[in-house]
């Protein structure tokens, strides 16, 4: 089975009720848990390069690491996507690359950080949109910002602030301007490990404060106008459990307390339109935890596979949860997958 559009895998995704999880990935090690996890469960499957991990991998790596997990699982629908495209030429080399879906986030501007405005976003938005649909690409945006700044594609904003959350009307309004096939929603979820600003008198941790509101306000919205089913992205989505936080500081790390997002929560927006999951910090959680311990308690060892099999098996062991928990598990197999070409005459019509 080819890589395959995004659009196809979240409207499947849509007609079920059910969410996808999109992973991010930098090496190997990552895209092999989450492949194994996928096919061990039956589950499509969206994994996600940021433009960090791109470079990282000099561009080909990773393109060619994705290429071989489509290869090697042709059962399970792969798509390929770029995680917070930051310009149309950004989204350009993706397609270049064979990236069957692209996010332009232009909620900020090029640089990442500043919040754009909302004409700059919807005309951004746009030309990504007219490029991309021609070559049967997806297209993902985004409107309101995410807090956080720890890994640069984030604003900074604090978690209580909720001028930056999305407006379900005008969620409606640039949809229809700009044509994207999924929106990601600011309901105050944030990047990074550290997403909540709400402690406990003893110091513990509380989950972040989340607008879950506004993703059933959208996907009313969105229907009355004519979007019914439309999809919809949380990022920011992991939950940092505190069992992998705890192995990271048993073994020499330093982590502070904190919370991320409640898989019930997750689960209550996927009951009324979220599709898109994206998870990247559990993930390097579970990787940098199952690499202390090899150093922690076999410190003689220096042979890189004696703790990358570790990390990478832990990394499946997380993802094939989250699979089961997104409802993602036994659905690899219910449809015929599209190439590019077929979805590119689809947005001709
Ligand atoms: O959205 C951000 C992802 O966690 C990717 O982070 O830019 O550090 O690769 P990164
Ligand atoms: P986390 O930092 O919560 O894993 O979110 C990742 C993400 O949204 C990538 O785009
Ligand atoms: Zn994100």
């Amino acid at each position: 089975m080819p890589l395959v559009p995004m659009k196809q895998v979240l409207d499947e995704a849509a007609k079920k009720g059910y969410g996808v999880g999109a992973y991010n990935v930098n090496n190997m090690e990552q895209i092999q848990a989450i492949m194994r996890a996928a096919s061990e469960t039956k589950s499509p499957v969206i994994i996600q390069a940021s433009r960090g991990a791109l470079q990282y991998s000099n561009l080909i790596y990773l393109q060619k690491l994705m290429e071989a997990a489509a290869i090697e699982n042709p059962d399970i629908p792969t798509v390929m996507h770029l995680d917070h495209g930051n310009s149309l030429d950004t989204c350009k080399t993706a397609i270049g690359l064979g990236f069957t879906s692209v996010m332009i986030d232009a909620s900020l501007e090029a640089d990442g950080k500043t919040i754009a405005s909302y004409e700059y976003n919807v005309e951004t938005t746009r030309s990504v949109v007219e490029y991309a649909h021609e070559r049967g690409v997806t297209v993902e945006a985004e409107l309101g910002c995410l807090g956080g700044i720890e890994d640069g594609h984030g604003a900074g904003i604090a978690a209580d602030d909720a001028t930056h959350l999305t407006d379900p009307d005008q969620a409606v309004e640039f949809i229809q301007k700009t044509g994207c096939d999924c929106l990601a929603v600011a309901i105050g979820t944030s990047h990074g490990a550290y997403k909540t600003m709400r402690y406990d008198k003893e110091g513990n941790a509380l989950p972040p404060r989340l607008a879950l509101d506004r993703v059933e306000q959208v996907e009313q919205k969105l229907a009355a106008a004519g979007y019914p089913n439309y999809p919809l992205v949380m990022h920011g989505s992991s939950s940092v459990p505190p069992e992998l936080v705890d192995i990271v500081n048993k073994y020499g790390g330093k982590m502070k307390k904190t919370m991320g997002i409640p898989m019930q929560d997750i689960q209550w927006g996927i009951q009324r339109g979220v599709r898109k999951i994206n998870v990247d910090t559990d993930g390097r959680i579970a990787i940098t935890g199952a690499i202390r311990k090899v150093f922690a308690e076999t410190p003689e060892k220096f042979d890189p596979r004696d703790y990358l099999k570790p990390a990478r098996e832990a990394l499946y062991e997380l993802i094939k949860q989250k699979m089961i928990d997104f409802g993602t598990a036994g659905h690899s197999g219910d449809y015929k997958c599209m190439s590019l070409e077929e979805m590119a005459r689809t947005y001709k019509k």
